[in-house]
């Protein structure tokens, strides 16, 4: 929980600091492209022609784009309070059915298994286009499920940010997500000509509640059980702020 909100958030903070940084939406429900765009600009400008769907859905077709880098648009609104810094943010924003790629992309595993590691490297191979190469940074945002889509951004990314409030629910699912993602990695270099490795992968954990500057004792003891498990976590944490994180991104942007 909270995925969208530390994407945004990342995002806009390195490009405050002066990154050019590009965000891709891989989530059908859209929160962090609507946390940029408005939902007009969302529905009227994006969902018709300039949306990770219609690179999913070219590829393979006498229509197929060249590059996804031809659907990045850039948020007006943070364009404009980016003016006087070099810093950038551009998006890939997502469509409403976006799950329907998700069945098509696994009909065709179905159909050719042996394009296992082709199927699930598409975003890795597109993010490899020139066009990209002036960003210093790509953060992708992922549905929940662990799905053909999700497994493109795991092989497509360098690094793998997980993350989860400090209570009993929401980390409970943190071993098994850590399994799933060393199965897929190794299933896909069994496949693949060119092996890649594993991503590094790490909790981040977030909405914590601190009481006189640590956290309140019972997300204490979440965390330090899974510190104990060995499992990477960052030091830094969010704090708990609906005033700070509930805004859109776009507005909270300095
Ligand atoms: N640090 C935080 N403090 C308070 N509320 C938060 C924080 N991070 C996220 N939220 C809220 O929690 C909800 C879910 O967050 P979101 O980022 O959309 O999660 P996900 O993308 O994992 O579904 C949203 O309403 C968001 O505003
Ligand atoms: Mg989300």
């Amino acid at each position: 929980m909270g995925k969208t909100t530390l994407t945004a958030n990342l995002g806009a903070g390195f490009a405050a600091r002066g990154q050019k940084v590009l965000l891709i939406d891989l989530d059908a429900q859209a929160s962090l492209t609507i946390s940029f765009f408005t939902q007009s600009e969302w529905t009227a400008d994006l969902l018709p022609n300039r949306t990770v769907k219609h690179w999913f859905d070219g590829i393979g077709t006498d229509g197929a784009l060249d590059t996804p880098a031809d659907l990045v648009s850039s948020p007006p609104r943070v364009h404009d309070k980016l003016a006087r810094s070099s810093g950038r943010l551009d998006l890939i924003a997502a469509h409403r059915d976006l799950t329907d790629v998700e069945t098509a992309l696994a009909a065709e595993l179905l159909s050719d298994p042996a394009g296992f590691s082709l199927l699930h490297g598409r975003l890795r191979e597109a993010l490899t286009h020139k066009d990209f190469a002036e960003y210093d940074t790509v953060l992708i945002d992922c549905a929940p499920n662990f799905g053909l889509i999700a497994k493109n951004a795991v092989a497509a990314s360098d690094l793998l940010l997980i993350p989860t409030k400090p209570d009993y629910l929401s980390t409970n699912g943190i071993d098994s997500l850590g399994l799933k993602i060393r199965t897929f990695i190794e299933e896909y270099n069994q496949y693949s000509a060119v092996p890649v490795e594993r991503p590094a992968a790490a909790v981040v954990f977030t909405m914590v509640q601190n009481q006189n500057g640590s956290p309140i004792d019972a997300q204490r003891s979440v965390i330090s059980r899974i510190e104990a498990r060995e499992v990477p976590t960052f030091s830094t944490t969010i704090r708990d702020s609906k005033a700070v994180y509930g805004p859109r991104p776009s507005t909270a942007c300095p």
